[in-house]
């Protein structure tokens, strides 16, 4: 009688076990970590956080700042930024069009921007200086020209 307890217990716990690992390894394959699926990246700058490009201060979270950036061929919007020095800043990007890169320079930032996709990174900025960004994917003809300006005060 026991043996038989003992054999659906372990049965049941395999079973179980390999659904749990199932659910886990679908959920994984459908959603990269760090990115979140977006509705139509063509008209992503028309919905938000996208339609405001920017660093915005917010409250009550782990970080100080959200950049939100809208990389396009071949731009980024903002151009720009002003960071406090010594804030933590999460950076929210996202494309429009095609792959770019998002990479700044003199730090470990390097971002893949995908369509359909938003990109997230947490990251604090403790030193003074100006820091540019490239893209570092070819994207067409203007990739190189692609640029933007971390300005940390
Ligand atoms: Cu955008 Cu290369």
């Amino acid at each position: 009688r026991y043996e038989k307890w003992w054999l659906t217990f372990g049965i049941g716990s395999l079973v179980l076990f390999l659904v749990i690992v199932g659910i886990s390894a679908f959920h994984q394959g459908h959603q990269p970590p760090s990115s979140v699926k977006t509705i139509n990246y063509e008209q992503v700058d028309k919905v938000a956080p996208f339609n405001e490009p920017g660093l915005k201060k917010v409250e009550g979270k782990d970080w100080d700042y959200e950049l939100v950036v809208v990389a396009s061929a071949f731009m980024y919007m903002p151009t720009e930024v002003e960071i406090p020095v010594g804030s933590t800043v999460k950076i929210i990007a996202t494309t429009k069009d095609v792959v770019h890169g998002y990479g700044v320079a003199g730090t470990n930032i390097n971002m893949m921007l995908e369509p359909g996709y938003v990109s997230e990174y947490v990251t604090t900025m403790d030193k003074t200086g100006e820091y540019l960004v490239v893209c570092n994917e070819y994207c067409g003809t203007g990739h190189h020209t692609m640029k933007m300006m971390y300005k940390v005060v």
